[in-house]
């Protein structure tokens, strides 16, 4: 089957084998681990390119010339059943990996957004008892079919806009019964979308804990999470770190019982006030610290060490007005860095990773190339997914981005656009990931 003409995504399952010819552009970095430091920067790039996928695995990525000898593009020639996509000549990249988000959310926080305007603050808003827990109040009110739908629609969305993997937290149900909702939902999911869920129980304190929140690191300790890892539907555990939130010492009991029950761990850490997230990542071997615009070196400097890998979120930064975290700082002490939309309704209401990028250029001063592995395999990284996900290698999954591009910097310079042309994503993934 040859497919032309414009179409927004292709959503691939095991049974479609794939083939891209007439790639302007081929752009991807490499390797199944996070790249720092000056590999950071350093793509594989190669002009007329050809990709073969078969049973949803990449089998040929390289160039046109010398393609028609290789058994592997032979033989999907030879398939009537492989779908034949004609590039057109344009650049193609590894499907984006969103490794930082709460999609599954009630209602949304528009009605906040005067006040913002006005002046006031995220954690004003938050201690004035809106912010996150309007949307908590929203998140335990609506149906799990309603949730689920709604969440889905999202993920069609950011397949459209190239994005194939996203990480996905909890933390608007604060009870027991909610979060479970949540992650059930997030699981649903993964039986038709590339996912990864993340336990954010302790994303604010609840109503029901209001001036104790050592009574609720209590009962995330001794109920919630090991309800949550018992059924086993958390591949990571997250804590927003922060002031007049959760502090240091109540981070360190939760993350070190997620640990201890196999839970990998991330952490929101300095976002608006260092209190000292990057230094604890890094104690705690965390897989990543995530927005980082106020840690300091003495933190980063422990972050390097460890690997923990820097999920930045330039997209909250512009949403919130607090500027950008210093990623060429980090880069250059050999911090791998990511990037992610870290979509929620409150500090950052779009996951479009196009518009992520051009912040990722434009305001923390990553090159397109140091860009690019930041959205693909480094984020890949950051969820854990970096042996199959996040470069366009022989062997790895084929979720594959084709764009309107001739090359990265109009794909990183043009800024507003959704630029995919065709977008390759998976359906029941996870299991290899
Ligand atoms: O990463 N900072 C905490 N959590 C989210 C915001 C969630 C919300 O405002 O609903 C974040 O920015
Ligand atoms: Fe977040």
């Amino acid at each position: 089957m040859i497919i032309t003409g414009k179409c927004w995504k292709i959503i691939c399952s095991d049974a479609m084998d794939y083939l891209i010819k007439n790639i302007g552009l081929l752009a991807t970095p490499e390797g199944d681990m996070a790249k720092s430091g000056e590999a950071q920067n350093k793509i594989r790039t190669i002009k007329n390119a050809i990709v073969a996928t078969k049973n949803g695995k990449i089998t040929y990525a390289g160039s046109m010339k010398g393609a028609s000898d290789s058994p592997e593009i032979i033989s999907a020639m030879d398939q009537e059943s492989v779908i034949e996509i004609d590039a057109g000549g344009r650049l193609v990249t590894p499907g984006l990996v969103d490794a930082h988000t709460h999609l599954v959310f009630g209602g949304f926080r528009q009605h906040e957004f005067d006040a913002k305007i006005a002046g006031a603050s995220y954690l004003d808003i938050l201690k004035a008892g809106g912010g996150i827990l309007s949307t908590v109040e929203a998140t335990r009110a609506v149906s799990y079919d309603d949730l689920y739908a709604k969440s889905a629609e999202f993920l069609n969305k950011m397949l459209a806009y190239g994005t194939t993997t996203v990480e996905i937290k909890s933390g608007y149900g604060l009870d027991l019964e909610t979060e479970l909702k949540q992650l059930q939902i997030i699981h649903d999911l993964s039986k038709n979308y590339s996912v990864v869920p993340t336990f954010l129980g302790a994303h604010a304190i609840p109503k029901e804990y209001k001036d104790n929140t050592e009574g609720y690191v209590d009962h995330l300790i001794n109920e919630m999470l090991p309800t949550v890892a018992s059924r086993k539907l958390a591949r990571y555990c997250d804590i927003f770190c922060e002031d007049s939130v959760f502090d240091i010492k109540q981070s360190r009991r939760v993350l070190e019982e997620a640990k201890k029950l196999g839970m990998g761990i991330k952490i929101h850490a300095d976002e608006i006030v260092p209190i000292g997230g990057a230094g604890l990542a890094a104690e705690l071997n965390a897989i990543s610290a995530d927005h980082l615009l106020q840690a300091d070196d003495l933190g980063l400097n422990a972050m390097a060490k460890s690997g923990t890998i820097a999920v930045l979120l330039p997209a909250t930064g512009f949403y919130l007005d607090k500027g950008y975290a210093k990623a060429r700082k980090m880069i250059e002490k050999g911090i791998p860095v990511a990037v992610a939309s870290d979509f929620n309704p409150g500090s950052s209401p779009s996951y479009n990773m196009q518009f992520v990028l051009n912040l990722a250029c434009l305001k923390l001063k990553l090159t397109p190339s140091e860009a690019l592995t930041a959205a693909t395999l480094n984020a890949a990284a950051a969820i854990g997914c970096a042996e199959s996900k996040g470069s366009l290698e022989v062997g790895k999954d084929g979720d594959i981005a084709i764009w309107d591009c001739p090359d990265l910097n109009f794909l990183f310079y043009r800024y507003g656009n959704n630029q995919a042309y065709k977008v390759i994503g998976h359906e029941n993934r996870m299991d290899g990931c």
